[in-house]
């Protein structure tokens, strides 16, 4: 797809140093395609230095300035503190943080298992307040930067197929609304970013997938968010915004019915 917007001092206030947190997943690739050409400096994060080795060969290729990477699980709280010092010892003046890990295993296992169900609360929302947590002082020392974070419609509304998810995006999405109110007068920009369903290896086993939004439509959007004029809350595709107003109307006693 091919992309129009160019970073300038007017244009674009972050997405110039940019760390990315679970940069091998689907929508964080075309993010990361995209800010290379505009010549960005990419900090990623990710589970498997393998893919990250071919991410780095592939981005600097691709007309990225710098490319640093460090292999991190994300879920386990405990490194952290590593991951944080390696950005800010890396690249101390990075302008924008992405986190765009999460998973999203069968609902059924949540239902049976109380160890799947912590998992899937842990990925999607207690260690990205974590990690966020540590960004965020960082930030507000400094006065300035920004936060932009993956949830996911799924977080506006419980339903049966999906609640566990759900419910972790739905209270990331709480998290970052608290957040960016804190962090707002210290200039600090906190974007929560809400995509539909996307064609990434997330998804790609669901019924419909085909007809799911393009990673690099969501992508343009969320790069384009890192722009001046940036969203505190970013529905991509936009008609999003439109569906999920619609569906909070719908009162609980119909809802609860609904095979949704
Ligand atoms: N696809 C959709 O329909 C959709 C819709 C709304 C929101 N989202 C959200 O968008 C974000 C990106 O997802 P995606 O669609 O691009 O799916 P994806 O390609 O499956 O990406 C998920 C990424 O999360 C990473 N991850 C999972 N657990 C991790 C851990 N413990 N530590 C480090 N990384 C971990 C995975 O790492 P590995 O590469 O090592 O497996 C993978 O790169 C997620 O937050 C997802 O919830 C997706």
């Amino acid at each position: 797809m091919s992309t129009t917007t160019r970073f300038s001092g007017s244009s674009s206030r972050w997405g110039r140093k940019v760390v990315i947190l679970g940069a091998t997943s689907g929508i964080a690739l075309e993010v990361e395609r995209q800010l290379a050409r505009r010549g960005a400096e990419l900090l990623l994060v990710a589970r498997s230095p393998q893919r990250l080795a071919a991410l780095e060969a592939d981005l600097l290729l691709r007309g990225a300035k710098q490319v640093a990477t460090y292999a991190s699980d994300l879920a386990s709280i405990q490194q952290h503190a590593q991951v944080f010092d390696f950005v800010r010892q890396s690249c101390p003046e990075y302008d924008t943080v992405l986190l765009a890990y999460g998973s999203m295993q069968d609902q059924h296992d949540s239902e049976m298992s109380v160890d799947v169900l912590l998992d899937e609360l842990n990925v999607n929302f207690v260690s990205a307040a974590a990690i966020l947590t540590l960004f965020a002082a960082d930030l507000e020392q400094r006065g300035s930067g920004c936060l932009a974070v993956i949830t996911s419609v799924a977080g506006d509304r419980g339903r049966r197929s999906n609640y566990v998810y759900g419910s972790a995006k739905g209270a990331l999405s709480l998290f970052l609304g608290g957040l960016r109110s804190r962090l707002h007068s210290a200039g600090v920009k906190v974007i929560t970013i809400k995509p539909g369903p996307v064609q990434t290896p997330m998804t790609d086993h669901l019924a419909n997938a085909a007809r799911f939004a393009e990673p690099g439509l969501v992508a343009r959007d969320i790069v384009r968010a890192l722009g001046r004029r940036s969203p505190d809350v970013l529905y991509t595709p936009w008609f999003w915004r439109y569906v999920m107003t619609a569906v909070r109307q719908i009162p609980e006693p119909l809802f609860k019915r609904l095979e949704l």
